[in-house]
């Protein structure tokens, strides 16, 4: 038996088609000679009127066990809808009551705090919210795919298991190879959890970065989109301790094709969305964040700002505004600085570039003034930082010294260095953090709430 996704139905159904709908009940109403019972099925915001008449053969069992979550078979035809809000609705002629729902079901028909959800991470994705924020995840991962495609970069999946630390950052989570039936003991009996992977240290990748540049320097232009972790303080609404990056590499690319592609990309991703998901962007205007549909607009319809690190010092020192972290060349810039840039000065999205070399990784490009690098970050109104980039150092002698100067073993790298002994070229390449995109998208306020599965003890069960 073929079935129907409400989607299609509330987009394209017309009165007399005959659909089988299967989904979960959202609410019930029962009237004199008509139920009434909203059905969901995940496909859309919005679920679709079923009109269950008093003369279904099964009519007072399956009213009786019908309950907000209960799953049900639904088949019948559509007629117009005398209804608001909605064209048509199903006029059930047979109906199957699949799974019912335990009144301890804790969704009921209420507003619930996104903290409460966060504690029922498994039934979350039932509700409204949790709904559109997976389908606009979607059709942003979607869209990723679609735009490198088409400009002809290969996907590439580069390890989860690594021994290089890309970032040099130092925020790495180890991976040991406990192997259960030689568990090793120290000299107390107790058991040693300090073993190494396969002999050789190894963490969870802070970055594909690195080894993207082996394949960008094979193959020309290549993007990674997958898992990444970081051992960082993550108790702010903008980190996670798993999250996901999609990281193009460019060969024979500078800092300004960079930042052209990293322009092109957030715009195409705006409006692809908007395309694939105008109901559920209509919602988080409507109920998360009115400034969600204005700022796609934004987005799509203006060139990005462009300034230096230096000019944006200058224009944090002008602000009449007082910083809790005080302004000075050569500081990180703070989230409270970024924020500042991009929604109060620009009121758009900004890209930095050419950041102090003290503050940034080892593998960015030395410019010639010695001080600065050609790193860029593009800086999001209401999110900060949702791009870091670079144009990679490419000159042997100079990576070295930069790899030495800030106290990595050298012999870790030997492979990276061997990328610029054959045939370097200048390459560039970024990282966008993906559930910062899917934040900035819906302007939902908290990142936890934009991943299926968010990582911290709270959400330890799977
Ligand atoms: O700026 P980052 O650290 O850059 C890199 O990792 C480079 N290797 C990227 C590259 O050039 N290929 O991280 C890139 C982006 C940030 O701009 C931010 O959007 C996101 O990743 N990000 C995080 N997102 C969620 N939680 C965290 N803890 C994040 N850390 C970084
Ligand atoms: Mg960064």
């Amino acid at each position: 038996m073929s079935h129907h996704r409400i989607i299609q139905i509330l987009r394209h159904g017309q009165p007399d088609d005959v659909v089988t709908l299967k989904g979960w009940v959202r609410t019930k109403r029962e009237q004199k000679e008509f139920t009434f019972v909203e059905i969901n099925d995940g496909s859309s915001l919005k679920g679709l009127q079923a009109v269950l008449p008093q003369d279904l053969p099964n009519y007072g069992e399956l009213v009786k066990g019908i309950s907000t979550g209960a799953a049900v078979i639904f088949q019948g035809a559509l007629v117009p809808s005398p209804g608001q809000g909605q064209r048509v609705e199903l006029r059930v002629s047979q109906g199957e009551l699949v799974g019912d729902c335990d009144a301890s079901y804790p969704l009921q028909k209420k507003r619930h705090s996104f903290e409460f959800l966060r504690t029922i991470a498994h039934l979350r994705p039932r509700t409204n919210t949790l709904g559109a924020v997976m389908r606009v995840r979607n059709a942003c991962a979607a869209a990723i795919h679609e735009f490198f495609q088409g400009q002809g970069f290969l996907w590439i999946q580069t390890p989860i298991i690594t021994a290089s630390d890309c970032e040099g950052a130092g925020e790495l989570f180890t991976v040991t190879s406990l192997d259960l039936n030689h568990v090793p003991r120290g000299d107390s009996g107790a058991v040693d959890f300090g073993q190494d992977f396969f002999g050789k240290q190894a963490y969870l990748t802070v970055s594909g970065q690195l080894e993207g540049e082996i394949m960008a320097t094979a193959l020309s232009n290549i993007y990674t989109f997958g898992p990444t972790f970081r051992a960082e303080n993550s108790n702010t609404s903008r980190h996670l301790a798993e999250f996901w990056m999609v990281e193009p590499e460019m060969a024979f690319c500078g800092l300004e094709g960079n930042m052209n592609l990293a322009e092109d990309f957030l715009k195409f991703i705006f409006r692809r969305v908007l395309e694939l998901c105008p109901e559920d962007m209509e919602f988080f205007n409507d109920r998360i964040d009115q400034q969600v549909l204005d700022r796609a607009q934004t987005i799509i319809n203006n060139e990005f700002a462009r300034i230096t690190y230096t000019e944006a010092i200058d224009h944090l020192e002008k602000a009449s505004k007082v910083f809790d972290y005080p302004v000075a060349w050569g500081i990180d810039l703070q989230s409270e600085h970024e924020r500042y840039l991009a929604e109060e000065l620009f009121q758009k999205p900004l890209i930095v570039t050419d950041y102090p070399t003290q503050i940034k990784a080892f593998y960015m490009r030395l410019s010639d003034d010695a001080k600065t690098v050609a790193a860029m970050d593009v800086l999001a109104p209401g999110i900060g930082e949702i791009i870091g980039g670079s144009q990679r150092e490419e000159r042997l002698g100079v990576l070295e010294q930069r790899i030495q100067a800030q106290g990595l073993p050298l012999e870790d790298y030997w492979w990276y260095l061997d990328l610029r002994r054959y045939g370097s070229v200048p390459h560039a390449g970024f990282g966008l953090g993906f559930e910062r995109l899917v934040q900035f998208m819906t302007g939902m306020a908290n990142i936890r709430d934009v991943i299926p599965f968010p990582r911290s003890p709270l959400n330890a069960e799977f």
